[in-house]
This record gives structure tokens, C-alpha cells and sequence, in this order.
């Protein structure tokens, strides 16, 4: 049984997810409407991950006895300075929804949950991933420049990255 203190935490979580897709949803059309086709769609694929992400932790908290709520989410930021701000927007985002998961753990191992712990384990999991992969996208875009020429071969890379990881899901669909 889910404690009241978990419970809220992990709706926290839920909300904290619902927004993160929103800021991702954000950021996808401003890339649309500078025309990077190919970062929009990454970031419309991580929108959507963040989705799921959001969806696990509601299921999960109904079906350990407490109850999801269907969160309020604040208008994103809807206009970046450049190319590579977004991504460092993201990357300060993840940073804080990871230090956010390491919390809950804190709390469901203080409280020696260990069905929570142990589903919260594949959210420690995807935020290192995640981190892993915004620091190599800026670590790019410092090799390949903020500008042009760059950015199109940093569009074209990210165009291809959605593609595989939307082939390789539906292998395994
Ligand atoms: Fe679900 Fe990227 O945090």
C-alpha cells in the first residue's frame, strides 16, 4: 500500500512529466517553424516519450492502491534564442526531473517501499540515458558550430536518430 506522502510525490512526478512533454511539444514547432524538420520530429518523439513517461506513474499509482491526478500544466516557453539554447533548456530540464526521481527513491527506500524503489528504477535508468544523450547533442553542436552548415548536418543526424528509434520500435511492437 502506497503511503500518503509516496502518493503525492509521485503525483508531483506525473505533473513534472505532463510538463516536460509540453516543453518538448514547444520546442518542436519553434524548430518547425525555423525549418529543422528533423530536430522537430526528435522532439516530437521525445514529447511523446515524456507521454509515456507520464502514464506509467499514473497507472502505477492506481494500481498500487493511491489515486493519479490529472495534472495542470503551465504554458511552456514558446520562443528560444537559437538552436543549441533549446537544447541546453532540455538539458537543465532533465537535470531537474532526474534529481526529482532520485528524491522519490529517497523517499520510497527511506520508507522501505520496495515495490516503489523497484519500479522506480527504470526511471533512473532512462534519465541517465537521457542526460547522456542531450550532453552528447551539445557536445556536437560545439564541434559542428552554431550556425549553418552546422546545425543542417546536426538536423540531419537527429532526423536520422528518430528514424532508427521509431523503426526499432516497431520491431519490437
Ligand atoms: Fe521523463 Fe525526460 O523525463
Amino acid at each position: 500500500m502506497l503511503s500518503k506522502t509516496l502518493e503525492d510525490a509521485l503525483n508531483k512526478q506525473v505533473a513534472m512529466e505532463a510538463s516536460a512533454s509540453y516543453v518538448y511539444l514547444a520546442m518542436a514547432s519553434w524548430m518547425e517553424n525555423e525549418g529543422f524538420e528533423g530536430t522537430a520530429q526528435f522532439l516530437y518523439a521525445q514529447s511523446d516519450e515524456e507521454r509515456m513517461h507520464m502514464m506509467k506513474l499514473f497507472h502505477y499509482i492506481n494500481e498500487v492502491g493511491g489515486y493519479a491526478l490529472s495534472p495542470a500544466v503551465a504554458a511552456p516557453d514558446i520562443k528560444f534564442d537559437s538552436y543549441k539554447h533549446v537544447f541546453e533548456r532540455v538539458l537543465e530540464q532533465e537535470k531537474k526531473v532526474t534529481a526529482a526521481i532520485h528524491n522519490l527513491m529517497d523517499i520510497a527506500t527511506k520508507e522501505a517501499d520496495h515495490t516503489t524503489a523497484n519500479f522506480l528504477q527504470w526511471y533512473v535508468a532512462e534519465q541517465r540515458e537521457e542526460e547522456a544523450q542531450f550532453n552528447t547533442i551539445l557536445g556536437k553542436l560545439k564541434i559542428l558550430g552554431n550556425d549553418g552548415s552546422g546545425l543542417y548536418l546536426m538536423d540531419r543526424d537527429l532526423a536520422q536518430i528518430t528514424a532508427q528509434a521509431s523503426a526499432g520500435k516497431s520491431v519490437a511492437e
